[in-house]
């Protein structure tokens, strides 16, 4: 199986977890656009489902699809969210942002009744880091001041997009921190999360409900 078909296959499994109306928070990445593309056919045949995007890159897809949306302000009652990870620990904690999204897909992901995240079997790992820095969203005022904090957990890469820096959705830098395998990612988020300048970090802990992973064999649902 092709990453591509299975980053599909976990998408269009996720759809069976929707309910016949209602609030759906919409992923950011690669898996979740797929995912996106399918709750727009949904839509269009008749279901009563209203989005609520993690990102403007998400925003833009849905709109063009049709699908209508919620204010950005909230609060909402989402029912459901499905969301992509870049890697995903046997506890189900996860590491996101690789698309430097997790900050609004955080705020989201905490509005949701379930949350669902869809990935290839690569994204698993036997503990978490091991295979992805945590991306950490930082204000720009004093970021090189942050990244030096930020430097006492891991070696800290500035994300660029090209030669320029990455500008999230909401106007902030990234940085990555390589800190390798993780022994209490609650630790780490905490410890990362309480340093000044810090808007949020990718580290994900007990927010996942399910994972989806398709692999050779199917889609297999790992749920807490
Ligand atoms: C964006 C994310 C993505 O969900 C994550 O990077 C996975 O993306 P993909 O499905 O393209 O591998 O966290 O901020």
């Amino acid at each position: 199986m092709t990453p591509e078909a299975a980053k599909s296959a976990a998408a269009r499994a996720a759809l069976e977890l929707l309910p016949p109306s209602g609030v759906i928070g919409l992923g950011t990445g690669s898996t979740a656009k797929l995912f996106i593309d399918g709750v727009a056919e949904l839509v269009r045949g008749g279901r009563q489902l209203v989005g609520v995007p993690t990102s403007e890159q998400s925003r833009r897809q849905a709109e063009a699809l049709g699908i209508p949306l919620l204010g950005d302000e909230g609060p909402w009652s989402i029912d459901v969210t499905v969301d992509g990870a870049d890697e995903v620990s046997p506890a189900l904690d996860l590491i996101k942002g690789g698309g430097g999204c997790h900050a609004r897909e955080k705020i989201v992901s905490a509005a949701s009744k379930l949350n669902v995240i869809v990935v290839d079997e690569s994204k698993l790992s036997e503990t978490l880091g091991q295979r992805w820095a945590v991306p950490v969203e930082v204000l720009t005022f004093g970021h090189a001041a942050t990244a030096r904090l930020l430097s006492g957990f891991g070696v800290v890469t500035p994300r660029k997009r090209g030669d320029a820096a990455w500008v999230t959705d909401a106007g902030n830098l990234i940085y990555d921190v390589a800190v390798g395998p993780i022994a209490s990612p609650t630790a780490l988020e905490r410890e990362l999360s309480a340093l000044p300048g810090v808007v949020d970090t990718g580290l994900f802990v007990g927010r996942a409900d399910r994972v989806l992973v398709a692999g050779a064999d199917g889609v297999r649902h790992l749920t807490r």
